[in-house]
């Protein structure tokens, strides 16, 4: 985790955008993949953290077979780090103390959204956000029952970085109870 956080600063220092942006892959009960974007919002000893609908593909692909997989890509430090492993459910004060920090339209947002549900057009979100707006009035805006934080518990985490003409460097950490064993993979 201490290499993690001096990698991921680094590219703070240098990428032009978001470096929090991860790909997280799923896979549903037939082992059917899937992949997509979400943003690290907490990593720690305890793992790699996003929030998420728990209605939404994603979501249910974990209810159902929770293991994930992560991938961060920072082009400018031309460094690649995947993490792999068991995926637990953030407590829900800890979710809830996140969600108070997000933006008011954000936190709307997450009651209007049915996330990855057909809707007609973009009214019907925008009808969605002004009829969540108006319940909670001037009042505090809560998580929904269906938002959710996602841990990331590493048993496996690799470090790539490019080197010249593809003598690329790739470290992994493979956890093997309380330690970790490191190990060097050829390119
Ligand atoms: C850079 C980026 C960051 C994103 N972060 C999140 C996120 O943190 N949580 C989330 O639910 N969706 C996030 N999304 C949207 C997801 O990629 C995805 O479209 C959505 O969650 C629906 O995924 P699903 O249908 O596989 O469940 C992000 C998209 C991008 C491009």
């Amino acid at each position: 985790m201490e290499l993690f956080s001096a990698w991921l600063e680094r590219a703070r220092g240098v990428e032009p955008d978001d470096v929090t942006a991860m790909a997280l892959a799923t896979a549903d009960l037939k082992g059917r993949p899937s992949v997509r974007m979400v943003l690290l919002k907490r990593a720690d000893e305890r793992g790699f953290v996003f929030y998420t609908h728990s209605t939404s593909p994603k979501g249910l692909d974990l209810a159902a077979n929770p293991r994930a997989a992560l991938c961060f890509h920072w082009a400018k430090s031309e460094q690649q780090v995947r993490i792999e492993g068991p995926v637990v459910t953030v407590a829900d004060a800890e979710a809830d103390d996140y969600f108070a920090t997000r933006p008011r339209l954000s936190q709307i947002g997450a009651w209007a959204s049915g996330q990855s549900q057909p809707m007609r057009g973009r009214f019907e979100l925008e009808r969605a956000v002004v009829q969540a707006g108006l319940e909670f009035g001037a009042g505090p805006v809560l998580r929904p029952p269906n938002w959710h934080g996602y841990r990331v518990v590493p048993e496996r985490i690799e470090f790539w970085q490019q080197r010249p003409f593809r003598h690329h460097d790739r470290r992994v950490f493979v956890r093997e109870g309380a330690t970790w064993r490191a190990e060097w993979l050829f390119p």
